[in-house]
């Protein structure tokens, strides 16, 4: 076959195996794999590197304004090129109602913004206000437009919809096969935790960990799934930060439950002493659920290696460190009052690659399920997050060799800082395809603005579920003996 393109004597990872072969592409998509392709107008000689599905960021907040209003950094244009160094070929943020808006209004506003992106797109459709015409015809209309995960919160006076309004949203959402992703974080204890805080003037960054205890997130995540069960839908659990939570989800998966869920490098790499740094540098690590302890983290890289998460996202919530997003509400501002939310969206696979792969806590196609193949899967990406004939050639080819320390100038966001500021990384993405074109070519941006298409997707894909474990756990991380 005459082929645009040959990437060839690649190491190609997928999530199931790793084979040296040559990937043949044309028209954008696949159109072989083998070995000693011939021809190609392009070819990319892969000899020492990885070869990977791109990475498809399911979780990220890009030209969203957050309910306090405070507007992300990141546009679809920075946002896309930022993920696309990263690793990424594509990428779902949230379209986000507030109070009041209809669906459609929603979704048009977020085709606008999306017009910007380098990297094909979809959204998830946040939903904090369940009335009857949104429950009528907001959600099938956004069903209609391809959009088949909705997003609720169970904190945010502004955001939680309540009980009830969840078993609303997850009948319909169960009608149409989408799936509902839930922020699980028991709000009154949130509140009443701010209270007694507030009432001893605790309001640095660092009690922002103490505010959000790691029981409210059990509590909400058990909650959340009980509710799901009445309701016979699918649900995702996002940003799971605690080893309570992780059990619950891991427990209930293997019960039969249709439970899906995700952490986040954050939490992963980074604890709550970070919120005590000198001043209010702190500020830079406040998000929610926030930061915990170190015996977090290596409870969480058990359950990555285990099975118990379909991915790891970046949760990029990208709010500057100045007046414009962190400090919205003054330089010195109770804890309260602080953005939510940290820039990751460059870091999440090359910290996984290095902290995962390298590091020998999981292997290279559980690399591959956890920032690819099954986020494809659980959102209906029918045409991505595989390599194999027929997908489309979204690509990224890794230096698994290269050792770098990551600074801000490596995030090509529109951020001021980034919290991983110093970090000691190994393996980079040097090539990423979008379709078959270069994004990122031998770490240079060689995408043009607004080259991403919105993808329409397909219902959530239930088969394989629950996720299966035991071997790879016990190959690739000793938990008992290494990481606790
Ligand atoms: O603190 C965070 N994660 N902010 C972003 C919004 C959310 O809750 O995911
Ligand atoms: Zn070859
Ligand atoms: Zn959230
Ligand atoms: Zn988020």
């Amino acid at each position: 076959m005459d082929f645009d393109t040959v990437i060839h004597s690649g190491r190609i990872a997928t999530a199931e195996d790793v084979f040296t072969g040559d990937i043949g592409i044309k028209d954008g998509r696949i159109a072989a794999l083998g070995e000693k392709l011939s021809g190609g107008a392009e070819r990319i000689d892969a000899g020492g590197r990885i070869v990977v599905p791109g990475g498809i960021e399911a979780h990220a907040h890009i030209a969203q304004e957050s309910s306090a209003g405070v507007m992300s950094a990141d546009d679809y244009y920075s946002g896309s090129v930022s993920a696309a160094f990263g690793g990424n070929s594509a990428f779902i943020p949230f379209a986000a109602q507030h109070r009041g808006q209809s669906i459609d209004e929603v979704l048009d506003t977020y085709d606008a913004r999306g017009q910007r992106s380098v990297l094909d797109y979809s959204y998830h459709l946040i939903i904090s206000d369940p009335s009857e015409q949104v429950l009528a015809e907001g959600l099938p209309q956004a069903f209609a437009r391809g959009i088949t995960s909705f997003k609720v919160f169970m904190t945010y006076d502004l955001m939680n919809i309540g009980d009830e309004g969840m078993l609303d949203i997850l009948e319909v959402a169960r009608a149409h096969g989408a799936i509902t992703m839930v922020h699980a974080e028991n709000n009154a204890m949130v509140k009443w935790m701010n209270r007694k805080l507030a009432d001893r003037g605790l309001t640095a960054p660092r009690y922002h960990a103490l505010s959000r205890p790691e029981l409210a997130e059990a509590e909400a995540i058990h909650r959340a799934i009980q509710l799901a069960k009445l309701a016979d839908a699918p649900i995702f659990i996002v940003h799971v930060s605690t080893e309570a939570g992780a059990d619950i989800v891991r427990r209930e998966k293997f019960a039969g439950a249709k439970v899906f869920s995700e952490t986040c490098p954050q939490y992963l790499a980074l604890t709550r002493d970070d919120l005590d740094r000198p001043g209010m540098e702190g500020a830079k690590f406040v998000c929610s659920p926030p930061l915990r302890g170190p015996e977090t983290q290596a409870a969480l890289w058990h359950h990555m290696a285990q099975g118990t998460f379909e991915s790891l996202s970046s949760d990029h919530a990208p709010y500057r460190f100045d007046e414009t997003g962190k400090f919205l509400n003054g330089a010195d501002a109770p804890y309260p009052k602080i953005a939510n939310g940290m820039p990751g969206i460059a870091m999440r696979l090359p910290y996984l690659f290095s902290e995962g792969v390298m590091a020998g806590r999981i292997t290279l196609e559980r690399f591959v399920a956890l920032s690819s193949t099954n986020a494809a899967k659980t959102f209906g990406c029918t045409t991505k997050g595989r390599i194999a004939p027929g997908m489309d050639a979204d690509i990224a080819i890794w230096n698994p060799e290269a050792e770098w320390t990551v600074t801000q100038a490596d995030q090509h966001d529109n951020m001021d800082y980034t919290p991983f500021e110093g970090m000691r990384i190994t393996g980079r993405p040097e090539t990423v395809l979008s379709r078959g074109a270069a994004v990122i070519r031998d770490g240079e941006l060689q995408a043009t603005e607004g080259q991403g298409r919105f993808f329409a997707r397909a219902p959530v894909d239930m088969s394989g579920i629950p996720a299966v474990s035991g071997p790879e756990f016990d190959r690739a991380c000793n938990f008992d003996t290494e990481l606790r």
